[in-house]
């Protein structure tokens, strides 16, 4: 740790989350139900909700790709900090999780802001056009990020923000035999990542880790 910073414990994650507006009602009963209905409780933390809510908005962002939907917990806060013609197109492989989501998105207040899309983002991402988004936000397999980085880097606008969430690998980041399979793949996202000079970008230590990127050029034409 250098000395120009403060060593984060977890004493002061706490206080952040007692900082930080907590989840509403409706993003309440949402994790509820998706417990009841068997789908994985995964879903980003209210802090890292905040940051994505406070950099949309900042951005004046209208257009946001999201890889990974899940429960569509995600995908309904950044609808939350985009203005009413805004749009989340948001990419889920497994049908169970896109029809939760969906259907969730649907009894939302921004139902209208909201379109999940069923299918592979590997398929999917390549038929979007060139700078037709003003953010991405990567919460999808983690073998996956390097190529989802690459299209997005396509997809997403000069100026435009790059997110993606679990740089600290689920808590396992300095693990000597991390139990989850997706370790390795975020270790090397992570070094594909701070090496791409497209993108500035840090990542900021709220939830699982979250890199926070602007793109700041278009990457040269794949040979
Ligand atoms: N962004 C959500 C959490 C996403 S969890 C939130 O914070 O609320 C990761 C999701 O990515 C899972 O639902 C998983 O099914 C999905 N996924 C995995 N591989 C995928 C792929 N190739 N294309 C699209 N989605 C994928
Ligand atoms: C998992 C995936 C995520 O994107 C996340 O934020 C937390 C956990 C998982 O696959 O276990
Ligand atoms: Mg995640």
């Amino acid at each position: 740790m250098s000395s120009d910073s403060t060593v984060v414990t977890a004493r002061h994650f706490e206080y952040v989350r007692m900082h930080t507006r907590p989840e509403d009602g409706f993003l309440l009963e949402l994790k509820a139900a998706a417990r009841a209905a068997g789908i994985p409780p995964i879903w980003i933390a209210p802090e890292q909700a905040n940051l994505l809510q406070i950099l949309l908005r900042a951005s004046g962002a209208r257009r946001v790709v999201e890889v990974g939907t899940l429960a569509g917990y995600s995908a309904i806060v950044m609808a939350r900090a985009l203005p009413p013609e805004g749009r989340v197109d948001t990419f889920e492989l497994d049908p169970g999780h896109a029809a939760f989501a969906a259907e969730w998105a649907s009894r939302s207040d921004v139902r209208a802001r909201v379109l999940v899309h069923q299918g592979d983002a590997h398929k999917l991402l390549p038929r979007l056009p060139a700078a037709s988004a003003d953010a991405a936000f990567l919460d999808a397999d983690k073998g996956g990020y390097p190529a989802y980085l690459r299209e997005c880097l396509r997809i997403v606008r000069l100026g435009g923000l790059i997110l993606v969430d679990n740089a600290f690998a689920f808590g396992e980041l300095f693990a000597d035999q991390p139990r989850d399979r997706e370790t390795p793949a975020v270790r090397r996202f992570n070094e594909i990542m701070a090496a791409t000079r497209e993108v500035q970008s840090v990542i900021v230590p709220l939830g699982d880790g979250m890199w926070v990127g602007v793109k700041i050029a278009e990457p040269a034409p794949a040979a």
